[in-house]
Protein backbone atom coordinates (compact mmCIF):
# COMPACT_ATOMS: atom_id res chain seq x y z
CA UNK A 1 0.00 0.00 0.00
CA UNK A 2 2.66 2.47 0.77
CA UNK A 3 4.78 1.69 -2.11
CA UNK A 4 1.84 1.98 -4.43
CA UNK A 5 0.62 5.63 -2.67
CA UNK A 6 4.21 6.53 -3.36
CA UNK A 7 4.10 5.71 -7.07
CA UNK A 8 0.94 7.22 -7.42
CA UNK A 9 2.56 10.45 -6.04
CA UNK A 10 5.21 10.31 -7.90
CA UNK A 11 3.19 9.99 -11.27
CA UNK A 12 1.68 13.16 -10.29
CA UNK A 13 4.35 14.73 -9.84
CA UNK A 14 5.79 13.69 -12.89
CA UNK A 15 2.97 15.03 -15.03
CA UNK A 16 3.20 18.37 -13.78
CA UNK A 17 6.58 18.14 -14.17
CA UNK A 18 5.97 17.42 -17.72
CA UNK A 19 2.76 19.61 -18.44
CA UNK A 20 5.75 22.92 -17.39
CA UNK A 21 8.00 21.70 -20.28
CA UNK A 22 5.62 22.27 -22.79
CA UNK A 23 7.18 20.60 -25.74
CA UNK A 24 5.74 20.87 -28.61
CA UNK A 25 3.77 18.32 -30.48
CA UNK A 26 4.37 17.23 -33.74
CA UNK A 27 2.81 17.52 -36.76
CA UNK A 28 1.92 14.05 -36.80
CA UNK A 29 1.96 12.73 -40.67
CA UNK A 30 -0.35 9.75 -39.97
CA UNK A 31 -3.51 10.07 -37.98
CA UNK A 32 -3.34 8.15 -34.65
CA UNK A 33 -5.52 5.14 -34.58
CA UNK A 34 -4.77 5.11 -30.60
CA UNK A 35 -6.21 8.97 -30.16
CA UNK A 36 -3.96 11.58 -29.67
CA UNK A 37 -3.45 11.64 -26.28
CA UNK A 38 -5.18 14.76 -25.19
CA UNK A 39 -7.49 12.95 -22.64
CA UNK A 40 -7.15 13.55 -18.85
CA UNK A 41 -5.38 11.05 -16.86
CA UNK A 42 -6.69 11.77 -13.66
CA UNK A 43 -4.08 11.53 -10.54
CA UNK A 44 -4.71 10.11 -7.56
CA UNK A 45 -8.48 8.55 -6.54
CA UNK A 46 -10.13 6.42 -4.23
CA UNK A 47 -7.41 3.83 -3.66
CA UNK A 48 -10.69 1.10 -3.88
CA UNK A 49 -12.25 2.26 -6.75
CA UNK A 50 -8.97 1.65 -8.81
CA UNK A 51 -8.59 -1.10 -11.39
CA UNK A 52 -5.15 -2.01 -11.60
CA UNK A 53 -4.09 -4.51 -14.50
CA UNK A 54 -1.14 -5.64 -14.99
CA UNK A 55 -0.47 -3.36 -18.44
CA UNK A 56 -1.95 0.09 -17.22
CA UNK A 57 -1.75 2.02 -14.14
CA UNK A 58 -2.96 4.56 -12.03
CA UNK A 59 -6.22 5.68 -14.45
CA UNK A 60 -4.09 5.15 -17.44
CA UNK A 61 -1.21 7.27 -15.79
CA UNK A 62 1.55 4.90 -15.74
CA UNK A 63 1.57 2.70 -19.44
CA UNK A 64 3.93 -0.72 -19.35
CA UNK A 65 5.11 -0.99 -22.94
CA UNK A 66 6.95 -3.75 -22.23
CA UNK A 67 5.96 -7.15 -23.85
CA UNK A 68 5.68 -10.67 -21.26
CA UNK A 69 7.76 -13.22 -21.70
CA UNK A 70 6.66 -16.37 -22.42
CA UNK A 71 8.05 -19.48 -24.62
CA UNK A 72 6.42 -18.02 -27.38
CA UNK A 73 8.20 -14.56 -27.11
CA UNK A 74 9.93 -14.40 -30.83
CA UNK A 75 13.43 -13.96 -31.34
CA UNK A 76 15.28 -12.83 -34.71
CA UNK A 77 16.83 -16.17 -34.83
CA UNK A 78 14.08 -18.94 -34.40
CA UNK A 79 10.35 -19.40 -35.78
CA UNK A 80 9.54 -21.18 -32.52
CA UNK A 81 9.75 -18.29 -30.20
CA UNK A 82 11.98 -18.10 -27.34
CA UNK A 83 10.82 -21.34 -25.62
CA UNK A 84 11.20 -22.86 -22.10
CA UNK A 85 13.30 -20.40 -20.94
CA UNK A 86 12.87 -21.06 -16.92
CA UNK A 87 14.04 -24.15 -15.55
CA UNK A 88 12.81 -25.28 -11.93
CA UNK A 89 16.13 -26.35 -10.67
CA UNK A 90 15.10 -27.24 -6.62
CA UNK A 91 11.50 -27.73 -6.58
CA UNK A 92 9.10 -27.73 -3.48
CA UNK A 93 7.18 -30.80 -5.02
CA UNK A 94 10.40 -32.87 -5.02
CA UNK A 95 11.03 -32.16 -1.77
CA UNK A 96 12.92 -28.37 -1.40
CA UNK A 97 11.78 -26.22 1.12
CA UNK A 98 11.73 -23.56 -1.82
CA UNK A 99 11.50 -23.48 -5.64
CA UNK A 100 14.08 -21.86 -7.57
CA UNK A 101 14.63 -21.08 -11.18
CA UNK A 102 17.22 -20.65 -13.67
CA UNK A 103 16.81 -18.65 -16.87
CA UNK A 104 18.22 -18.59 -19.87
CA UNK A 105 17.48 -16.12 -22.68
CA UNK A 106 18.58 -14.85 -26.07
CA UNK A 107 19.74 -11.34 -25.28
CA UNK A 108 17.79 -9.85 -28.01
CA UNK A 109 14.11 -11.45 -27.38
CA UNK A 110 11.03 -9.70 -26.75
CA UNK A 111 11.85 -5.87 -25.35
CA UNK A 112 15.13 -5.18 -25.52
CA UNK A 113 17.94 -2.93 -25.90
CA UNK A 114 21.26 -3.03 -28.88
CA UNK A 115 24.33 -1.64 -27.35
CA UNK A 116 27.21 -0.44 -29.57
CA UNK A 117 29.11 -3.72 -29.77
CA UNK A 118 26.03 -5.58 -31.60
CA UNK A 119 27.03 -4.59 -35.01
CA UNK A 120 30.33 -3.02 -34.38
CA UNK A 121 33.54 -5.90 -33.93
CA UNK A 122 35.72 -2.76 -32.13
CA UNK A 123 33.22 -1.57 -30.24
CA UNK A 124 32.72 -5.27 -29.18
CA UNK A 125 36.29 -5.81 -28.35
CA UNK A 126 36.41 -2.35 -26.99
CA UNK A 127 33.38 -3.32 -24.03
CA UNK A 128 30.60 -0.91 -25.48
CA UNK A 129 28.27 -3.17 -23.81
CA UNK A 130 24.87 -3.05 -22.12
CA UNK A 131 26.00 -1.74 -18.88
CA UNK A 132 27.75 0.75 -20.78
CA UNK A 133 24.51 2.70 -21.96
CA UNK A 134 23.65 6.08 -20.62
CA UNK A 135 20.54 5.77 -18.06
CA UNK A 136 20.08 9.47 -18.77
CA UNK A 137 19.23 8.69 -22.45
CA UNK A 138 16.92 5.92 -21.16
CA UNK A 139 14.61 7.99 -19.04
CA UNK A 140 12.87 11.32 -19.60
CA UNK A 141 10.51 13.14 -21.98
CA UNK A 142 9.16 11.44 -24.64
CA UNK A 143 7.45 11.27 -27.93
CA UNK A 144 5.44 8.61 -29.25
CA UNK A 145 4.49 8.91 -32.76
CA UNK A 146 2.33 7.33 -35.11
CA UNK A 147 4.50 6.41 -38.79
CA UNK A 148 2.43 5.96 -41.92
CA UNK A 149 1.51 2.37 -42.04
CA UNK A 150 2.36 1.94 -45.78
CA UNK A 151 5.35 2.14 -46.39
CA UNK A 152 9.04 1.37 -44.44
CA UNK A 153 10.65 4.55 -42.54
CA UNK A 154 13.01 6.17 -45.47
CA UNK A 155 14.28 9.52 -45.23
CA UNK A 156 10.97 11.30 -46.34
CA UNK A 157 8.94 9.48 -43.84
CA UNK A 158 11.39 11.02 -40.99
CA UNK A 159 10.71 14.64 -42.76
CA UNK A 160 7.01 13.88 -42.62
CA UNK A 161 6.44 13.26 -39.51
CA UNK A 162 8.38 17.21 -38.03
CA UNK A 163 10.13 15.67 -35.07
CA UNK A 164 10.92 19.09 -33.18
CA UNK A 165 14.66 20.11 -32.36
CA UNK A 166 15.30 19.53 -28.62
CA UNK A 167 13.14 15.94 -28.92
CA UNK A 168 15.29 13.40 -27.70
CA UNK A 169 13.60 10.36 -27.18
CA UNK A 170 10.73 8.79 -30.00
CA UNK A 171 8.93 5.84 -30.26
CA UNK A 172 7.70 4.93 -33.52
CA UNK A 173 4.36 2.67 -33.47
CA UNK A 174 3.80 1.12 -37.10
CA UNK A 175 2.37 -1.70 -38.51
CA UNK A 176 3.87 -3.85 -36.50
CA UNK A 177 1.70 -2.61 -33.24
CA UNK A 178 -1.68 -3.06 -35.63
CA UNK A 179 -0.35 -6.56 -37.30
CA UNK A 180 0.37 -7.56 -33.41
CA UNK A 181 3.68 -8.93 -34.66
CA UNK A 182 5.21 -9.40 -31.21
CA UNK A 183 2.81 -11.91 -30.15
CA UNK A 184 3.52 -14.01 -33.37
CA UNK A 185 6.03 -17.08 -31.64
CA UNK A 186 7.06 -16.89 -35.40
CA UNK A 187 10.18 -14.18 -36.85
CA UNK A 188 8.40 -12.07 -39.60
CA UNK A 189 10.74 -10.28 -42.01
CA UNK A 190 7.79 -8.31 -43.72
CA UNK A 191 8.17 -6.09 -40.12
CA UNK A 192 8.20 -2.45 -40.74
CA UNK A 193 11.55 -0.67 -39.41
CA UNK A 194 14.23 1.50 -40.84
CA UNK A 195 15.52 1.87 -44.42
CA UNK A 196 19.21 3.25 -44.06
CA UNK A 197 18.34 6.66 -45.62
CA UNK A 198 15.56 7.26 -42.41
CA UNK A 199 18.40 6.27 -40.20
CA UNK A 200 20.59 8.22 -41.25
CA UNK A 201 17.90 11.08 -41.68
CA UNK A 202 16.94 10.85 -37.87
CA UNK A 203 21.11 11.05 -37.01
CA UNK A 204 21.80 14.18 -39.46
CA UNK A 205 18.31 15.85 -38.66
CA UNK A 206 17.00 15.47 -35.02
CA UNK A 207 18.63 15.53 -31.58
CA UNK A 208 17.07 12.18 -31.22
CA UNK A 209 19.04 9.90 -28.90
CA UNK A 210 16.60 6.81 -27.86
CA UNK A 211 14.56 5.14 -30.95
CA UNK A 212 12.49 2.80 -29.62
CA UNK A 213 10.50 0.81 -32.30
CA UNK A 214 7.68 -2.33 -32.19
CA UNK A 215 9.01 -5.12 -33.37
CA UNK A 216 12.75 -6.78 -32.80
CA UNK A 217 14.51 -4.70 -35.07
CA UNK A 218 14.27 -0.79 -35.55
CA UNK A 219 16.57 -1.82 -39.06
CA UNK A 220 13.58 -2.58 -41.46
CA UNK A 221 15.33 -6.66 -42.36
CA UNK A 222 16.08 -5.40 -45.91
CA UNK A 223 18.36 -2.88 -44.46
CA UNK A 224 19.33 -5.11 -41.29
CA UNK A 225 22.62 -4.52 -41.06
CA UNK A 226 23.17 -0.96 -42.34
CA UNK A 227 20.39 0.97 -40.86
CA UNK A 228 21.76 -0.40 -37.52
CA UNK A 229 25.30 0.92 -38.48
CA UNK A 230 24.21 4.10 -39.29
CA UNK A 231 22.35 4.42 -35.54
CA UNK A 232 25.53 2.99 -33.75
CA UNK A 233 27.88 3.86 -34.93
CA UNK A 234 28.74 7.27 -32.72
CA UNK A 235 27.62 5.16 -29.94
CA UNK A 236 25.24 8.16 -28.84
CA UNK A 237 21.62 6.65 -29.79
CA UNK A 238 20.57 3.81 -27.66
CA UNK A 239 17.91 1.40 -30.06
CA UNK A 240 15.02 -0.22 -27.70
CA UNK A 241 13.34 -3.21 -29.64
CA UNK A 242 9.82 -4.66 -29.45
CA UNK A 243 7.64 -2.40 -27.34
CA UNK A 244 4.34 -2.96 -26.47
CA UNK A 245 2.84 0.15 -27.83
CA UNK A 246 -0.90 -1.01 -27.68
CA UNK A 247 -3.41 0.93 -26.45
CA UNK A 248 -0.86 4.04 -25.60
CA UNK A 249 -2.62 6.72 -27.29
CA UNK A 250 0.15 9.12 -29.17
CA UNK A 251 1.85 12.28 -27.21
CA UNK A 252 4.83 13.17 -24.69
CA UNK A 253 5.19 11.14 -22.05
CA UNK A 254 7.83 10.72 -19.53
CA UNK A 255 9.80 7.38 -20.60
CA UNK A 256 12.00 4.95 -18.11
CA UNK A 257 14.15 2.25 -19.68
CA UNK A 258 16.04 0.09 -17.71
CA UNK A 259 18.69 -2.66 -18.96
CA UNK A 260 19.83 -5.59 -16.96
CA UNK A 261 23.58 -4.61 -16.00
CA UNK A 262 25.10 -7.87 -18.09
CA UNK A 263 28.90 -7.25 -18.72
CA UNK A 264 29.73 -8.32 -21.77
CA UNK A 265 26.52 -8.52 -23.44
CA UNK A 266 25.83 -6.70 -26.43
CA UNK A 267 22.45 -6.64 -25.74
CA UNK A 268 19.75 -6.91 -22.44
CA UNK A 269 15.94 -7.72 -22.13
CA UNK A 270 14.93 -3.92 -20.95
CA UNK A 271 11.86 -2.90 -18.63
CA UNK A 272 10.08 0.41 -20.03
CA UNK A 273 7.26 2.03 -18.91
CA UNK A 274 5.72 5.73 -19.83
CA UNK A 275 4.23 8.22 -17.47
CA UNK A 276 1.65 10.61 -18.90
C1 LIG B 1 6.77 -24.66 -6.60
O1 LIG B 1 6.83 -25.30 -7.83
C2 LIG B 1 5.84 -26.29 -8.01
C3 LIG B 1 6.18 -27.04 -9.27
O2 LIG B 1 7.20 -27.93 -8.97
C4 LIG B 1 4.51 -25.62 -8.06
O3 LIG B 1 3.48 -26.58 -8.24
C5 LIG B 1 4.30 -24.87 -6.75
O4 LIG B 1 3.10 -24.15 -6.81
C6 LIG B 1 5.44 -23.96 -6.46
N1 LIG B 1 5.31 -23.44 -5.13
C7 LIG B 1 5.44 -22.19 -4.84
C8 LIG B 1 5.36 -21.83 -3.39
O5 LIG B 1 5.67 -21.37 -5.69
C1 LIG C 1 11.53 -33.99 -9.61
O1 LIG C 1 12.23 -35.19 -9.48
C2 LIG C 1 11.97 -36.13 -10.49
C3 LIG C 1 12.67 -37.42 -10.12
O2 LIG C 1 13.99 -37.16 -9.72
C4 LIG C 1 12.45 -35.57 -11.82
O3 LIG C 1 12.15 -36.48 -12.86
C5 LIG C 1 11.73 -34.27 -12.07
O4 LIG C 1 12.22 -33.67 -13.25
C6 LIG C 1 11.92 -33.32 -10.91
N1 LIG C 1 11.10 -32.15 -11.14
C7 LIG C 1 11.51 -30.93 -10.85
C8 LIG C 1 10.56 -29.83 -11.19
O5 LIG C 1 12.57 -30.69 -10.32
C1 LIG D 1 8.95 -3.02 -45.12
O1 LIG D 1 10.09 -3.71 -45.55
C2 LIG D 1 9.97 -5.12 -45.53
C3 LIG D 1 11.31 -5.70 -45.92
O2 LIG D 1 12.31 -5.23 -45.05
C4 LIG D 1 8.85 -5.56 -46.45
O3 LIG D 1 8.71 -6.95 -46.39
C5 LIG D 1 7.58 -4.89 -46.00
O4 LIG D 1 6.55 -5.19 -46.90
C6 LIG D 1 7.74 -3.37 -45.93
N1 LIG D 1 6.54 -2.81 -45.32
C7 LIG D 1 5.80 -1.86 -45.89
C8 LIG D 1 4.60 -1.42 -45.15
O5 LIG D 1 6.12 -1.34 -46.93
Amino acid sequence: MGSLQFLLICAVVQSILFLSLAIPSPDSAYPSPYGDGSGTCVGVSDPKLQHITREVYDNGCIFDITHKFTPHTPVGISNEGIGKFLTLLFSMKNGSLYNYSELRLPAHAGTHVDAPGHMYENYFEEGYDVDTLDLKVLNGPALLVDVPRDQNITAKVMKSLNIPKGVKRVLFRTLNTDRGLMYNKAFDTSYVGFMKDGAQWLVDNTDVKLVGTDYLSVAAFDDLIPAHLVFLKSREIILVEGLKLDDVKAGIYSVHCLPLRLVGAEGSPIRCILIK
